[in-house]
């Protein structure tokens, strides 16, 4: 193994979990986006593990070449190679995707970044597409567990821009920009799948 290649022992736990829930929402030929691919283990994993889905990982730039190494190693002709992505750009250019994915980013990015993963994500997706996200929520103001309370508050205490996002606040957000109110997944380690489909009409 590339010594130089990262690891996230965090995303070899949940994969198996998450390619459970996202396998559900995706028929042979769609197009998968995701945003903030992290190593690169969650995309090799799915592409690996569903060959008729072509697959799209982004990050920032620094992130892609571990991606790279991650991908070389995959042997996987389904995924793209990924493409630099930051959440604070204005304009996603334009890609051909059914799906847009993320996994343990909104609460890490601020929450304008959160706001702007969905505007991009409306940007990419034809009416009927789907957005999915898998991470830790407040589901009706909420925590899910002690450990998610905690987790907060270490994320809020080294930066205050982020944190857990409320399930609410994130429907809001998803009816300005035309989805549908998100579908809810309970899965391991009291984290959730949501799923949210595009309809293409804003709720003003
Ligand atoms: C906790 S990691 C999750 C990585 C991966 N999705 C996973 O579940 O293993 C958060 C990811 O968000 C990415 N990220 C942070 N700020 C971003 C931004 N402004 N635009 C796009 N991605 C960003 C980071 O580079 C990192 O890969």
């Amino acid at each position: 193994m590339n010594e130089s290649k990262p690891f996230s022992a965090a995303a070899e736990r949940n994969r198996n979990a998450i390619l459970e829930a996202i396998s559900e929402e995706l028929v042979p030929g769609d197009r998968v986006f995701e945003f903030g691919s992290g190593t690169g283990q969650h995309v090799c994993h799915f592409a690996a593990a569903l060959p008729q889905i072509t697959w799209q990982p982004s990050d920032l730039p620094e992130r892609l070449s571990g991606i790279e190494q991650w991908i070389a190693e995959s042997g996987c002709s389904n995924i793209l190679p990924p493409v630099a992505w930051d959440l604070a750009s204005d304009h996603p250019a334009a890609q051909s995707v059914n799906l847009c994915y993320t996994a343990n980013t909104l609460h890490i990015v601020s929450w304008p970044l959160v706001q702007r993963l969905f505007q991009h994500s409306a940007a990419l997706l034809p009416e009927n597409g789907k957005l999915c996200i898998y991470g830790p929520f407040l589901i009706n103001g909420h925590y899910t567990s002690e450990g998610n309370r905690l987790f907060d508050q270490q994320l809020q205490s080294r930066d205050n821009k982020s944190g857990l996002r409320e399930l609410n606040d994130l429907n809001r957000l998803a009816r300005g920009v035309g989805f549908s109110d998100a579908r809810v997944v309970a899965m391991p380690a009291n984290n959730h799948f949501l799923i949210w489909a595009f309809s293409g009409s804003p709720d003003v």
